[in-house]
């Protein structure tokens, strides 16, 4: 009998809706022990529709519970993405000091302006909920921000300021971002704009989120802005970009180190897998974490990706950090430490390599569920290339090239591969700017995905595929002789 999509497909612990269409991650917010996370959703269909809020909970950024729809779409019209923040001193008026109200901020989209060719067709508008999320009321004066002329308006990112006392809204504008600062999240001042000549602009801008974050093993602090872009990503369609610098309430400048930077990369690139978009980051996550989530698919196939039921994943929740070289910032993510939570007993292993290695075989582990830390030592200027496969002979390639010095993923031959533009090639390449003699490499492996965390997060890379079986081997040729490897692999155990 041919297997189920449900077993096939549907990934063991990242979140996928149980049926229906999902995009980007919407409203990320901590309160009370849990976290929420809401979504783009059309509920009706396989493919984007209206657009509705999807709702799932977790207590640990790991297992989560599908809840009933937040928001649906009215007379003003979709409900595109947006954030949600904490009101802890009741600035908006919903709530009182004894219920903080919880308050999403999100983009109408109104399709019939959009039908008659009209320009304004984006504004922003507010609900907030004084239950934990269980119910939510749109504000009677939406919108609370209208569209300036502008036909690429939306995905209002808010947080709070606390060294000015205000909020502080970073907002996709076409080919740029606009900031906007309110007292009561109700009453919004344009301040002033971002990014027309910066960065990326292989596309439109998307999902901005603007933070502060410490530099590592420094005493300052940056603002960091992630600007998702459409197309125009590093390996084509859809990606997440950052900028480094400095925001003084108004205005947001990209540092002097980050410049030269820029000038050398063009654009910096938050993950170069083609299956990470839409990345943001949570509100009021306890110790000032600075967490997100991204949407683990691409626009240049995502609604044509053979699952029938629902479509699409989120990445697994991921801690950021900033690190300063002599080259620039880097925006490193790996996965949340509540992961390890589910980890089994490592298998562990350590061995010097010769040309093929079988490193795990299904009587090891199940590759639908895992994670593998592996290090590499005492490399040289040949490829080292692992393969996730199955008994048919379909497998994903990925490793590291030190001879044209690149990281790389291969999924042209993982199985289903001809639905979708750009899917299966051009290969995906992450440029290294060093021959790499030790490497470290943190996988995370569901049924249809691998998040490869290089060097603790310095670079990343995120793909999924679509096996006709799933996949049960890992094993890693290489073309030249002497490094050696060092790996410990996990079960995860989320049931
Ligand atoms: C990004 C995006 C957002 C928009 C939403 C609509 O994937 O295009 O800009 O708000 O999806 O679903």
């Amino acid at each position: 009998a041919t297997p189920s999509e449900e077993q096939l497909y549907r990934p063991n612990f990242h979140f996928t809706p149980k049926k229906g269409w999902m995009n980007d991650p919407n409203g990320l917010y901590y309160k009370d022990g849990v976290y929420h996370l809401f979504f783009q959703y059309y509920p009706d269909g396989n493919k984007w529709g209206p657009m509705h809020w999807g709702h799932a909970t977790s207590k640990d950024l790991v297992r989560w519970e599908e809840q009933p729809i937040a928001l649906y779409p009215d007379d003003l019209g979709y409900i595109f993405s947006g954030s949600a923040v904490v009101d802890k001193n009741n600035t908006s008026g919903f709530g009182d000091s004894k219920n903080n109200p919880v308050v999403a901020i999100y983009t109408y989209h109104n399709p019939n302006r959009a039908k008659d060719g009209k320009i304004d067709v984006e504004s922003q508008g507010i609900a907030y909920s004084l239950d934990n999320s269980k119910t939510w009321t749109k504000y009677s004066s939406n919108p609370v921000l209208k569209n300036p002329g502008i036909r690429d308006f939306r995905d209002p990112k808010v947080i709070w300021d606390t060294k000015r006392k205000q909020w502080v809204m970073a907002l996709a504008a076409q080919d740029r971002a606009h900031f906007y600062t309110s007292k009561n999240l109700k009453d919004w001042t344009f301040q002033s704009e971002f990014g027309k000549e910066l960065g990326g602009h292989g596309g439109v801008w998307e999902c901005p989120d603007l933070f502060p974050l410490k530099v590592e093993g420094w005493k300052e602090e940056k603002w960091v802005l992630i600007v998702n872009i459409n197309p125009g990503g590093p390996n084509k369609g859809s990606a997440g970009q950052y900028f480094v610098g400095d925001f003084d309430g108004k205005t947001f400048k990209i540092d002097e180190h980050f410049t030269k930077q820029l000038q050398r990369e063009k654009a910096v690139w938050l993950d170069w897998g083609k299956d990470n978009y839409a990345s943001v980051s949570f509100d009021n996550v306890p110790q000032d974490k600075r967490i997100i989530i991204g949407w683990m698919s691409n626009w240049e196939y995502a609604q044509e990706v053979p699952t029938e039921l629902w479509r699409s994943s989120t990445t697994v929740a991921r801690e950021v950090s900033l690190k300063k070289t002599k080259d620039g910032y880097i925006l490193k993510n790996v996965p949340v430490t509540q992961l390890k939570k589910y980890q089994g007993k490592p298998i562990t292993k350590k061995i010097s390599l010769k040309s093929e290695n079988r490193l795990i075989t299904k009587s090891d582990i199940n590759l639908s569920k895992a994670v593998i830390d592996l290090d590499l030592k005492k490399m040289n200027a040949g490829k080292y290339t692992f393969s996730l496969k199955n008994t048919l002979g379909e497998e994903v390639l990925f490793g590291i090239d030190n001879k044209t010095k690149e990281l790389f993923i291969d999924r042209s031959k993982s199985g289903k591969t001809d639905f979708g533009k750009n899917y299966a090639t051009p290969i995906t390449k992450a440029p290294l700017n060093e021959i790499y003699v030790n490497a470290k490499m943190k996988l995370v492996i569901d049924k249809t995905s691998i998040e490869i965390f290089f060097n603790d997060g310095e670079k990343v890379l995120t793909e999924i595929f679509f096996p006709n079986e799933n996949f049960s081997e890992l094993t890693l040729n290489t073309n030249t002789n002497g490094a050696s490897l060092e790996f410990n692999a996990y079960q995860i155990n989320t049931k």
